[in-house]
């Protein structure tokens, strides 16, 4: 899997383009009625000179007065028409614009939640935020500013030279030779520009990502006296930003100058060739005037190129991007015909599970041990043969030294992953074939990161769902005999993003209750590894055991005080089941776990 930094500065505007057009297609009669508006807005605007020359041609010169009024009150209507079609071209195109941006969005979110964990664990959160917030907005400009008005501009240079034509054949091929000279420009320019719009998307997307991740590591950038440092980072890549950004637009204004000379040297062109041709009566002071009127309306679309030119590169690259993400497929899927469960009847089992998350068969030398030696190569296994059967309404905990392994087994069983060897059954069929969403359905689980979202307590407890009724978290907490500690926190408490006003215990309770209101039978709670306070540990503890009345539980701990009353204890050690058996025996047993109780308790 690619991480979006190394995405490659060229535009893959196939594939871009087919994204483009996906998305245009739903809504293709507002595209179809803006083009007929169009069509009709640009007929209207470019009648007007064409009444001009009627009133200095032939109105003034016959003096006819009512022809004059008529052409002025015509030319009046023409402009109001002109503005109502405008007016509704602009309204279609903002609307089929906000509905695909919104669409879009739409589709990117699920499209994000359904992906691996693997994928998150290379992609800055940060940086997939811009990819749905500022690239699509770059691709609305597309829609609602390039998509239809490309065409327009064209139809208008089309439809000029046409009438310009036909009013004077020889005054219109004086301007030809502007025409190659744009091209040229345009192409240059687009050719030019390109990987520059690119490199500044990607780096506005670094410094939104940048920004993200020290704000929410804000406490360790102040504990550390980072501030500084950090700040003179953000100014660096800022001034990256600044640098790009300039390089393209000074570009992008050269370019826009150099059509700009174009237009004098036209306006010249008509006024010296089409002046003498006046002075020998070969043409009428109305077609002069006209032409030059026709030449301003000419330049329009022409600076416009332009504009389209830089809107198509920034939304190309942005579309490209948003395509980088789309075509990421999951790794993790069901088999074309999963089986379904509701819930766990008999028994959970890993039966000789290896599992590594390099999946390149890499060899990795570890870090010297403690006493200074080198260990062996060896290929990075987390897992080694792990086998373990947890049957229903028993509780089953595994301890041992961090970064032993004991999250991955949970990564495992909610198929987060795939282990490369053996395997995992639930009532004796094999997970892989079991939909992924009927297994999560069938676990709850509680992390050690636990991460609870922005709202009030009660929200939390219910996972946001709004259809829990309050009740149902009320019997929750009576059941596992929280009543005192809800009475000081209370469920209208809010909190903030990541639980960031409590404190890791109480969060650590929430989360307990959160998995005590949803429905799962089998619970897996991976204990947070900070210590608590002598009375937030035994509510923890009192929760858990509570817990354990209601639930089949695995619980991973760093704290023996929450296992010893479990059926069955694991200790996990540099990915290998070490010791098993429940806490008397393994006490007796006078071996690692014996050890690790000892060292925490200093008990003998
Ligand atoms: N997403 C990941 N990608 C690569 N390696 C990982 C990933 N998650 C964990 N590891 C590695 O796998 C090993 C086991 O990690 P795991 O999280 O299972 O340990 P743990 O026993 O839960 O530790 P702790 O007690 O600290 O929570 C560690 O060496 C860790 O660095
Ligand atoms: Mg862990």
């Amino acid at each position: 899997m690619r991480h979006p930094d190394e995405i490659e500065d060229k535009i893959n505007y196939k594939a871009t383009f087919k994204l483009v057009f996906s998305l245009m297609k739903p809504h293709k009669l507002k595209f179809i009625a803006a083009f007929a508006y169009l069509i009709i807005s640009t007929s209207i605007n470019l009648a007007n000179p064409i009444i001009i020359k009627y009133i200095l041609d032939t109105a003034i010169p016959t003096k006819n007065k009512y022809a004059l009024l008529l052409a002025i009150l015509f030319y009046f209507i023409n402009t109001v028409l002109f503005l109502t079609v405008n007016y509704l071209l602009a309204m279609k195109l903002i609307i089929a614009g906000q509905k695909i941006i919104t669409e879009l969005k739409n589709k990117m979110v699920k499209h994000l939640l359904n992906l691996d964990m693997s994928y998150y664990s290379e992609n800055p959160v940060g940086r997939l935020t811009a990819r749905v917030e500022s690239d699509t907005q770059a691709l609305y400009e597309l829609f609602t500013e390039t998509a239809v008005t490309i065409f327009k501009d064209i139809f208008m240079l089309g439809a000029i030279f046409t009438i310009m034509a036909f009013f004077n054949l020889k005054l219109t091929m004086i301007l030809l030779p502007v025409f190659p000279v744009v091209f040229l420009f345009v192409w240059r320019f687009g050719k030019k520009t390109s990987p520059m719009f690119v490199k500044v998307r990607k780096i506005n997307a670094e410094i939104s990502a940048f920004v993200t991740e020290h704000l929410n590591g804000i406490s360790v950038v102040q504990a550390f006296g980072q501030e500084k440092f950090i700040s003179k980072k953000s100014d660096e890549i800022n001034a990256k930003k600044f640098n790009m950004e300039i390089k393209a637009e000074r570009l992008a204004v050269l370019f826009f100058t150099t059509i700009l000379l174009l237009q004098p040297f036209s306006i010249a062109g008509v006024f010296g060739f089409g002046g003498i041709w006046f002075i020998k009566k070969e043409i009428t002071i109305g077609i002069l005037v006209m032409f030059i009127l026709y030449l301003d309306k000419l330049f329009e679309p022409i600076f416009r190129f332009s504009e389209h030119i830089s809107i198509i590169q920034k939304s190309f690259s942005a579309g490209h991007r948003i395509f980088e993400i789309l075509k990421v497929k999951q790794g993790i899927l069901d088999i074309e015909r999963p089986r379904y469960i509701s819930g766990v009847k008999k028994s959970i089992e890993f039966k000789n599970v290896w599992m590594r998350y390099d999946d390149d068969s890499r060899l990795c030398s570890s870090a010297p041990a403690f006493g200074g030696t080198m260990r062996i190569e060896r290929p990075n296994w987390v897992l080694k043969n792990v086998s373990f059967e947890l049957i229903k309404g028993k509780s089953l905990a595994i301890v041992g030294e961090t970064g032993g392994g004991k999250t991955t087994i949970t990564n495992l069983l909610f198929r987060f992953y795939t282990p490369q060897k053996g395997k995992i059954l639930i009532d004796d069929m094999d997970i892989n074939d079991i939909s992924m969403e009927s297994v999560r359905s069938a676990l709850g689980l509680v992390q050690q990161d636990m991460y609870l979202f922005p709202g009030a307590i009660m929200d939390n407890l219910k996972l946001m769902d709004k259809s829990v009724p309050d009740s149902k978290v009320y019997d929750a907490i009576d059941k596992i005999k929280l009543k005192d500690f809800f009475k000081k926190h209370s469920l209208n408490k809010k909190v903030v993003e990541k639980g960031a006003n409590l404190s890791i215990g109480e969060k650590q309770v929430i989360a307990l209750t959160r998995a005590m209101v949803l429905d799962q039978e089998i619970l897996v709670l991976d204990e947070a590894t900070s210590h608590m306070d002598p009375y937030t540990e035994k509510i923890v503890t009192n929760a858990i055991k509570n817990l354990s009345k209601h639930k089949t539980l695995i619980i991973i701990a760093h704290r023996l005080s929450t296992i010893k009353n479990a059926d069955n204890i694991l200790l996990l050690s540099d990915g290998e089941i070490k010791e098993a058996g429940n806490h008397e025996n393994l006490i007796k047993a006078k071996g690692l776990y014996s050890k690790f109780y000892e060292s925490q308790f200093g008990e003998n």
